[in-house]
């Protein structure tokens, strides 16, 4: 999915970082749209979806298993969907890209229903676990086939009527949840979830908002099977894990002061803004509002002098995906910064533990590597000295983090591919221009 040739970037930041940016819609949240959307009676209409790589997978996928699903000249989002139970058998094998979000949500979805899928990503995607949701799911009656270590390319037959499970997440993952429960959403009877790390709830919400019988008690998530589900209008809030790339940045490029609007604060989401607040970060909430069912601000950030801390491990499940550019934050705080307990980023888009680890040690950064995190001795805020071009490893996050590094570099960080940005934020080169960074193409 991604542009054939690498394509190397630089991002200097000459001038303080000025201006408002608006962050686009959230990944997990539009995945989750155009899904419920698909299996719901009605026309569901969404505003704000991310038109990034990763939901437009989603998108053909749907499609592909009959749904209808079409953008309006205006960037409306109209879906029109099967009722549950009514997905069709897709003629081909559905190709996920990038998108392990795509991937193991849809397999559940697949798993319940009377139809056979095969499962294809890039690299990236067929290097990722999918043990993970394989289990339960078959379990509750899918039969798998997939390459060894459980992984892409994969073909998962459904089964209908699925057994509906309890099912305890032996990791504290939001996709194995969601697996579950949307499996459930055609399953007869009643499906449960036993979550001990609370994790992102956007399903949860969006299940509810459809229409869908579920409650959540003492970390039990129930959801009723066979349900009807009935189309919504949403209105996608801004992901705060985009905007956690203007926040670091802000914070370390001296003289900055921006403002980045309309950022998601759904408590399972927001920890890097805690954790940013704990380094020292001049990071202000304003016009607290609700945006389709989740808590929405607009955030001021102003450069400040960080100070590196230990960060609070039970903050990982609500920051999960910010690590990288908390990195980069830590590696300009006056101190040291040790992030433990963290382990699952091994088997993200990338490792981002030892990629981060080699980028920001190329950079000159001094870095500890272990086992579930970094210790990153700090710089007190001066720039890195550069000069290096570093691996971004087909990892959207890594590119990003590594091009807000560049802008506290003496000399040039080149990124060797940021192709793989499209998958979450086709606007992010623009957005850094826009700002007042000078973002430039290198030759490969
Ligand atoms: C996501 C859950 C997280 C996160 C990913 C999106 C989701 O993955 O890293 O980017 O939308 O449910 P895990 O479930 O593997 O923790």
């Amino acid at each position: 999915m991604h542009t054939p040739h690498p394509a190397p970037l630089a991002i200097a930041a000459p001038v303080p970082l000025r201006g408002t940016v608006t962050v686009p819609g959230d990944k997990s949240i539009s995945h989750r749209s155009l899904m419920l959307g698909s299996i719901a009676v009605g026309e569901t209409r969404i505003q704000g979806l991310l038109e990034g790589e990763d939901v437009l997978a989603t998108a053909t996928a749907m499609r592909a298993m009959g749904a209808t699903i079409e953008r309006d000249a205006d960037g409306l989002w109209r879906v029109n969907g099967v009722g549950v139970g009514g997905l069709l058998q897709p003629a081909g094998a559905l190709e996920m890209g990038n998108s392990g979000t795509s991937t193991r949500l849809l397999i559940g979805l697949v798993a319940s229903h009377p139809i056979t899928a095969t499962f294809t990503g890039d690299a990236s995607l067929s290097a990722r676990p999918m043990g993970r949701v394989i289990d339960p799911l078959s379990r509750m009656g899918a039969d798998f086939t997939a390459s060894p270590g459980g992984r892409l390319p994969l073909m998962v037959r459904g089964i209908c009527p699925a057994v509906p499970i309890t099912y305890e997440l032996p990791v504290a993952s939001a996709q194995v949840k969601s697996a579950v429960l949307l499996a459930g959403l055609n399953a007869p009877g009643i499906t449960r979830v036993i979550e001990r790390v609370p994790t992102r709830d956007h399903s949860e919400r969006m299940l509810r908002g459809f229409g869908a019988e579920l409650t959540v008690e003492d970390g039990v998530i129930s959801i009723a099977g066979e349900a009807e589900l009935t189309a919504q209008d949403i209105v996608v809030p801004g992901d705060p894990s985009s905007a956690a790339f203007w926040m670091v940045a802000a914070s370390i490029v001296p003289g900055s002061d921006i403002v980045i609007r309309n950022v998601g604060l759904n408590p399972t989401r927001a920890g890097l803004v805690t954790a940013l607040r704990l380094m020292g970060a001049d990071i202000t909430e304003q016009d607290a509002r609700t945006v389709g069912g989740e808590p929405v601000a607009d955030l001021r950030v102003r450069h400040a002098a960080l100070t590196g801390i230990e960060v609070p491990p039970e903050l990982a499940p609500s920051m999960i995906d910010e690590y990288p550019v908390l990195f980069v934050a830590a590696t300009f705080a006056a101190g040291r910064t040790v992030a433990r307990g963290a382990e699952e980023l091994r088997v993200k888009e990338s490792d981002r533990i030892a990629v981060m680890a080699a980028a920001l040690t190329a950079a000159g950064a001094a870095i500890t590597e272990h086992p579930d995190g970094l210790t990153i001795e700090g710089r007190g805020g001066d720039p890195l000295p550069g000069g290096v071009r570093i691996a971004s490893s087909l990892d959207h996050r890594i590119a990003m983090s590594m091009g807000v590094a560049s802008m506290r570099a003496t000399r040039p960080i080149e990124i060797d591919d940021a192709a793989p940005i499209a998958t979450s934020y086709p606007d992010f080169i623009a957005t850094a221009a826009a700002l007042g960074a000078e973002p430039t193409w290198l030759d490969r």
